[in-house]
């Protein structure tokens, strides 16, 4: 996708050919800055600290950073694999990129292990960057029904499912993208997404950078403007979604499922193959909930009229405040998945049928 009509990927191999560049997105949208990352600590660093974060792009990265640990010290690999896994808890796509990672190398001579960590890494970001694109293609037509009917869409999102959370596309704006690329009146309710504010901060970015219409609300406005006939579809992304069809995604997702059910406003969820987690059957008490530290909550960081970029508190001193940083909506309040492959219901069977190889 494109910033300054410049395209770019969200993870990409330098021009000497083996150091990793990234968009630092703690700092966005204020700055505009990479990052080379020349060893795996650093890519550890940028997934753990989200420099990147994205449940896609940081099994990317993290696939990245066990090339840059084999080009150093390919003995090393259990170690890098365990301490890379161990980054952040909740997106499954972490743990699928570290055991395809395993699975091309552990029974390579150390030797050959740097080339393939290499190889497989640029597989896995082309496969995501293609992935993505086909999730595009397989939801358009949900916006182009709804375009035809009312003759123009509007669109409610959490977080950032884009193509910085990706490596290209993104998940959940791919159709939206591809929405607007075919010239359908489209326009996105973009949730700030406290307490990280990914969705003002960085897809309200995207979606500005790609022309497309948008509105950033309070996470508490989406109730109201479906009562209000405002919304016609929520498009999310998501870090892990379950056998049964449950949903990880960023905190907040679930009270925007419950609000769609309430008002019979239809709620997809947009997700690579790598989200499932077959392995899983209940979300709400098996999938792991990422726990961040409170100054997420007790402060806000922004840019001042005069261009500074200041972290305040918001908070009342001395009160405590916790940070879940996922929740899990259950299959039930779910509308449907979009996938690569095309789209189904969020359940067992459906999800079966589409992905028979994983049963
Ligand atoms: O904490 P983050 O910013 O990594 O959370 C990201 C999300 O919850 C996204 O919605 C999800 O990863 C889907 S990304 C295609």
């Amino acid at each position: 996708m494109k910033i300054d009509g410049i395209s770019y990927r969200s993870v990409w191999l330098d021009a000497d050919g083996w150091s990793v560049r990234i968009f630092d997105q703690t700092k966005l949208p204020w700055l505009v800055e990479q990052i080379r990352l020349t060893r795996w600590e650093e890519a550890a660093h940028a997934i753990r600290s989200m420099q990147v974060r994205g449940a896609p792009l940081i099994g990317a990265v993290a696939a990245y950073g066990v090339a840059l640990a084999m080009r150093a010290a390919p003995e090393t690999l259990d170690a890098v694999l365990e301490a890379l896994n161990e980054t952040r808890p909740t997106a499954i796509n972490l743990r699928w990129a570290l055991d395809r990672q395993r699975a091309r190398l552990h029974n390579l001579p150390l030797e050959a292990r740097a080339e393939a960590a290499y190889a497989e890494a640029q597989h896995i970001a082309d496969d995501d960057a293609e992935t993505c694109r086909r999730i595009g293609e397989n939801g358009l037509p949900l916006l182009q029904e709804i375009a035809a009917r009312k003759g123009r869409v509007n669109v409610l999102t959490h977080c950032n499912a884009g193509w910085l959370a990706t490596v290209d596309w993104g998940t959940a704006l791919a159709p939206i993208y591809m929405a607007h690329d075919a010239g359908l009146d489209v326009h996105v309710w973009v949730d700030e997404t406290r307490p990280r504010n990914q969705g003002a901060a960085l897809t309200a970015f995207e979606l500005g950078a790609h022309g497309v219409k948008h509105t950033v609300i309070a996470d508490n406005a989406g109730g109201h403007y479906m009562q209000h006939g405002q919304v016609d579809i929520v498009i999310v992304g998501t870090d892990r979604v379950t056998r049964t069809g449950d949903v990880a995604n960023k905190i907040g997702t679930y009270l925007k499922a419950l609000a769609a059910h309430d008002n019979g406003v239809p709620f997809w969820v947009a997700l690579p193959h790598s989200t499932l987690d077959m392995r899983v059957r209940d979300g709400v008490s098996e999938i792991p909930i990422e726990e961040r530290g409170p100054a997420e909550v007790t402060e806000m960081t922004g840019r001042t009229a005069d261009g500074r970029i200041e972290t305040v508190r918001v908070v009342a001193a001395g009160s405590a405040a916790a940070n879940p940083a996922f929740d899990v909506t259950p299959a039930r309040l779910v509308t449907g998945l979009i996938t690569e492959r095309g789209r189904c219901a969020a359940n067992e069977a459906a999800l079966l049928g589409m992905y028979p190889e994983k049963g």
